[in-house]
């Protein structure tokens, strides 16, 4: 457990944990909520006092906007309601004497002792990060590729931002069980089994060029009926087409059937067809292991639990919804009605067979109810949304909301949008081929190396004289985390242009950008050769207004990594620790730190270099993005 350290920032009310005791705006928000309640009474228990940082620091270091509504409310001018809550706020300790501005803005400055103070308490492994008190598992559906198809630039960002999300929650503590929905199961497999057995392949020399095509045939084939017989039908094409055609299907109904007989003779674990199975599924998972490592993400094959994990619990699945009489027949097909929209999800169809949507219901009763998860996500990109709101709602109607302690489940669909390419169009290669995601990992990587290369040709850079391997592998990580940077600083719903060179940039916002000034910092202190124990001893001095603002960044951090996990939402780190980086630069200009006036501001000004290094390589890590040490 972390120290409890009362006397941070002063009063605190008595069940606020340690961590809003290090964060001002909470401590503001607090004093200022109980200031409310006592200058205007029960009514306004519990009201926000609209905490915001000024944008300019000579009026102070926050506002506190609450009386302009309150004003409304009361039908009072909001500076007599500001008034009256200053006359009730008790700041002792933590502000100096607030003032009021305009028509009612309330401007706080924190006291340079408190900055000290909570300062010093998240100078820890912590770095004021809290601990999450829920001990339920937290699953995270990411990755989900499909064996024997091309890996594509969605389950790359699946990957990124799933992993991404794994190290936040794990950052606070959570148990994170990642789990990759493989597609392993299911006709279309099958469909590629019979294709490979009929086209006479070695299936211990198989290549995925060999799975690619044998899956394209395969919905060639599963596809001609309907394809063909539309057009003959659109457009009138005559009686020979027809005939040739059904010819054709005729064919293709018989490969149908093969493939259809395949899947029940591997459903009933004919050896001979598992053990072929297994040989694409190691096919497959040896060209994601390559990319997995490439990509830097904690995420291997044991972490694979594929559809076909889920084959045996989809009988019993199909008898708790028609048991509890939640699915009904329709036209011999099994579908769950919703009571507020017209869509129904199929869980069995007329032939018996299972859907995507069966098996994703036992997945997520095995996740809720076996593995006593209380939080699901699944990043999946944005059109699967409709598959997934009947999934989260058919799940709640069968009891799966609630794990077996009693705990609400929360099921989250993390939605992400697609990446573009130059012309604003879902990327494509030059051929009009889908991009895949191995060749835009390599050009990253080789685009990272030239720019480190070129660096370290001048005299002057730190990197200069290094070996070719280790430029080579600086190179690396820079390439892979102006990616990730790419992929994770916006909204995820919003499609994104992968503009390489704007993204590998080392200015503006981007993830060299970060890797640089986390470089620039370690440096910094380097140059400065000073005994990193008296440092992390040196008491800190907040003088400077550029102190100032880098000490309330640095607060910052922990509460928004709560904020980050709540939501969800990596982009709110990468916000941070842009500002991080600016604040930083600033105080560097403005506070010499080696020239500085005295030992003592030298040594508690790299204490505050060190802190800022410290939590950069934080951040970057649970974006998954290496804090590079020279570059
Ligand atoms: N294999 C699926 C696809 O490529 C993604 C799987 C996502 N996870 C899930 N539980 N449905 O579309």
């Amino acid at each position: 457990m972390i120290p409890q350290a009362g006397a941070i920032l002063g009063l605190m009310a008595p069940n606020t944990d340690f961590f809003e005791t290090i964060d001002p705006a909470a401590a503001l928000r607090n004093r200022f909520s109980d200031a409310i309640l006592r200058a205007l009474g029960d009514d306004f228990r519990d009201s926000d006092p609209v905490i915001r940082a000024t944008t300019n620091p000579e009026f102070g270091d926050f506002q506190v906007n609450a009386a302009m509504g309150l004003g409304k409310r009361l039908k009072r001018p909001p500076r007599e309601v500001a008034l009256e809550i200053l006359q009730a706020v008790d700041l002792d300790g933590l502000a100096e004497e607030p003032e009021i501005a305009g028509p009612g803005f309330i401007n706080v400055r924190i006291r340079t002792s408190a900055l000290v103070e909570a300062l010093n308490s998240i100078d820890a492994d912590h770095l004021g990060v809290a601990p999450s008190k829920d001990t339920h598992p937290v699953v995270i559906d990411l990755c989900g590729v499909n064996v024997a198809k091309q890996l594509h630039v969605g389950h790359l960002r699946s990957t990124i931002i799933g992993d991404a999300l794994g190290r936040i929650l794990e950052r606070r503590g959570r148990t994170v069980l990642r789990e990759n929905h493989l597609g392993d199961w299911g006709l279309p497999i099958a469909m590629v089994l019979h294709r490979l057995r009929i086209a006479g392949i070695d299936l211990d020399a198989l290549k995925l060029v060999d799975l690619d095509t044998a899956y394209r045939d395969g919905q060639l084939v599963t596809k001609m009926d309907v394809r063909g017989m539309e057009i003959v039908e659109d457009r009138n094409i005559g009686p020979h087409r027809i005939i040739e055609l059904e010819e054709q299907n005729e064919g293709a109904q018989q490969q149908r059937n093969a493939a259809a007989e395949t899947l029940v003779a591997l459903q009933q674990g004919d050896a001979e067809l598992v053990s072929d199975w297994q040989k694409l599924i190691d096919c497959t998972m040896r060209a994601v292991v390559d990319i997995l490592e490439k990509l830097n993400v904690l995420l291997g094959t044991e972490h694979n639990r594929g559809e076909s994990f889920y084959r045996t619990h989809l009988p019993g699945i199909i008898d708790t919804f028609v048991d509890g009489g939640l699915a009904v027949r329709d036209d011999g097909a099994l579908i769950v009605r919703f009571p507020d929209r017209e869509r129904p999800m199929l869980i069995q169809k007329s032939n018996g067979g299972y859907l995507y949507a069966t098996t994703d219901l036992a997945a997520i009763r095995h996740r809720v109810v076996d593995e006593n998860a209380d939080r699901v996500v699944y990043v999946v990109d944005a059109r699967q949304r409709d598959h997934f709101k009947d999934l989260f709602d058919a799940a709640r109607m069968a009891g799966w909301g609630v794990t077996p302690d009693g705990h609400d489940v929360e099921m989250v669909h993390i939605p992400f949008g697609s990446v573009l390419g130059m012309d604003k169009k879902p990327l494509k290669t030059r051929s009009g081929d889908n991009v895949t995601l191995a060749s835009l990992l390599d050009e990253a990587i080789s685009r990272g190396r030239t720019e480190v290369h070129r660096r370290a040709g001048d005299e002057n850079a730190p990197t200069h004289g290094f070996s070719k391997e280790e430029l080579d592998r600086i190179g690396e990580g820079v390439g892979i985390g102006a990616i990730k940077y790419a992929d994770l600083s916006n909204d995820l719903v919003r499609d994104y242009v992968f503009d390489m060179d704007r993204m590998i940039a080392f200015e503006g916002d981007t993830g060299p950008y970060l890797q640089y000034a986390h470089a620039r910092i370690c440096s910094i202190i380097a140059k400065a050769d000073e005994d990193p124990d008296v440092v992390s001893n040196a008491p800190l001095i907040i003088g400077e207004p550029a102190e100032r603002a880098l000490a309330l960044q640095l607060l910052q951090y922990g509460p928004m990594i709560t904020e980050a996990a709540r939501h969800l939402e990596p982009h709110r780190i990468c916000t941070e620790l842009h500002g991080l980086a600016e604040t930083f630069n600033s105080f560097y200009q403005q506070c010499p730190v080696r020239k500085a006036a005295t030992d003592e501001l030298r040594r508690s000004r790299l204490r505050l270099c060190d802190l800022s290094r410290r939590v950069l390589a934080d951040g970057l890590g649970l974006l998954g993005i290496e804090a590079i040490q020279t570059m």
